[in-house]
């Protein structure tokens, strides 16, 4: 079955260091959250980079964190990496120097932003390999309109000598439509020797990592620009405008991806991957529906519009049917589930199950062939083979204080509106009439029915409203 993860790299990189820098504020996402928090397909933009850095297999990978250090550490705590606190953001060019004790005498050093998530491994690999036979590699973009970023000046030759920020740039450099991404590569030893002369003499009073290019000219250095030819991966963060473009972008690359692996996507726009799926072939998956966590659907499914499915995992042939919503729910080969159905955590439904409208089951196996067809709430049930659940049921689980077993015996029939109050079990082949209220066992293969008699009064009239006054 094909997966959405990416490759894996095989070629070690143990000479690099990876320094990714997300100190930086994020104010104008105007949120309570540093903007490397912020999900991208359902993570953190920060984990993107970090997944694709690890991809690389560098020897470390360091992390520059500032502002709500904490809240990024706590929600990458597993990550493979090593953090560094920039403690005031004086700029890009202090942010590096604070991760090189870090980066331990690495013989290539590579930077990344943290809220440029859409990055792939390929292209960092090429940045790698250009660096070889140069002490200094930039990764530039042209843009129709590349305002707001740094501009790569050239010399006569083609040469790369140095980068501009946007508010220090003349109009002439202004128009220059090379811009910097930002990402670069570099020999350790001499990016650290550059990050010692770089000053604060700018327009924003920082320390900019990009004057390490005209520094780097001045020694004699050799320094290479390598222009992408995807600059949509280079496409960072600042508001949320733009996170919303990025998610789109993403959101694309994915259902690309599914398509290319045989799954048909009826309108690539209007499907949202949050996190990992896992599809076989022949997967159909209409319109708006959302995959969350890690997914799983295996040849021939079908998920109707509207759905919602996180962490399940759905077999084969099996159809979801619209505006359902399940979570952590295994559905077995060919069942049938929905229109409007709730699977919860632990609802494991074996082949052939029919799961139907506003029914909602919960930590409960339910066994081949059975169905519950109509309004139901199955949980805490051991439901067995080929029974069928009449409309309405509800298993009684919950007491105030504990939740409570329902067993049912392959092939019993549940009459329709019964409350199974649990801890209870109903046999096999047992029937049960509908309206009962089950408190004690029903045995096998016998008809039991709680039900009040039924009473026609000859003598009684309907009330009759007065005539209206004359
Ligand atoms: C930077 C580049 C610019 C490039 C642009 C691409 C510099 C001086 N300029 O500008 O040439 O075109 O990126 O987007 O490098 N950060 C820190 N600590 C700091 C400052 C920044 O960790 O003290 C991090 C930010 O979190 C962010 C990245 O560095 O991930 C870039 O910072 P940002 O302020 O966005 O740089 P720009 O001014 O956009
Ligand atoms: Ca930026």
């Amino acid at each position: 079955m094909p997966s959405m993860q990416p490759m894996q790299d095989h070629q070690v990189n143990p000479d690099t260091t990876v320094i990714i820098l997300a100190a930086g504020q994020g104010t104008r996402m105007r949120s309570r959250q540093p903007k490397v928090l912020h999900p991208l397909g359902g993570r953190p933009l920060l984990a993107h980079v970090i997944d694709t850095a690890r991809a690389l297999e560098p020897a470390r990978i360091v992390v520059v964190h500032g502002h709500g250090g904490e809240a990024v550490r706590a929600a990458l705590a597993d990550a493979p990496v090593t953090w560094v606190e920039q403690g005031e953001q004086l700029g890009t060019g202090h942010a590096v120097a604070q991760a090189l004790p870090a980066a331990q005498g690495a013989e290539r050093i590579l930077v990344l932003y943290g809220d440029v998530p859409l990055v792939g491994a390929d292209a960092l690999r090429a940045l790698l390999t250009a660096l070889d036979g140069h002490d200094l590699a930039v990764q530039s973009m042209r843009l129709s309109d590349p305002s707001g970023y740094g501009r790569i000046l050239r010399d006569d030759t083609g040469r790369p000598v140095g980068i501009v920020e946007q508010k220090d740039a003349s109009a002439a450099q202004r128009a220059i439509d090379e811009v910097n991404t930002g990402f670069l590569a570099a020999r350790g030893e001499r990016l650290a020797a550059w990050l010692q002369r770089v000053d604060r003499d700018n327009a924003q009073g920082e320390y900019y990592l990009t004057d390490c290019l005209a520094l780097a000219v001045a020694d004699g250095a050799a320094v290479t620009a390598v222009v992408a030819d995807d600059p949509e991966q280079f496409m960072g963060v600042n508001d949320r405008v733009q996170l919303a473009r990025l998610e789109r972008v993403h959101q694309r690359r994915l259902a690309e991806a599914l398509m290319r692996s045989g799954v048909t996507v009826m309108d690539p726009a209007r499907l949202d991957i949050r996190g990992r799926v896992q599809a076989g072939r022949d997967v159909i998956l209409d319109v708006n529906v959302v995959l969350e966590g890690e997914v799983t659907l295996e040849e021939g499914v079908r998920v109707g519009p509207h759905c919602c499915l996180r962490d399940c995992h759905v077999e084969a042939d099996a159809v979801i049917q619209a505006h359902s919503h399940l979570e952590g729910a295994r559905v077995g080969p060919g069942a049938c589930i929905g229109p409007f159905a709730r699977l919860r955590p632990g609802a494991h439904l074996a082949a052939g199950v029919h799961v139907g409208n506003f029914v909602e089951v919960k930590k409960s196996r339910v066994g081949e062939g059975s169905k519950i067809n109509h309004l139901s709430y199955v949980g805490d049930a051991r439901v067995g083979r080929g029974v069928n659940i009449g409309a309405g049921t509800i298993t009684c689980n919950y007491d105030g204080a504990a939740k409570h077993l329902t067993v049912i015996g392959d092939g019993a029939f549940i009459g329709s509106n019964t409350a199974l109050v649990a801890p209870v079990t109903v046999g096999e082949d047992a029937t049960i009439g509908a309206g009962s209220v089950i408190h004690r066992d029903a045995p096998a293969g016998r008809l039991t029915l709680t039900r009040a008699e039924q009473h026609t009064r000859e003598d009684w009239q309907r009330p009759k409203k007065p005539d209206p006054a004359p």
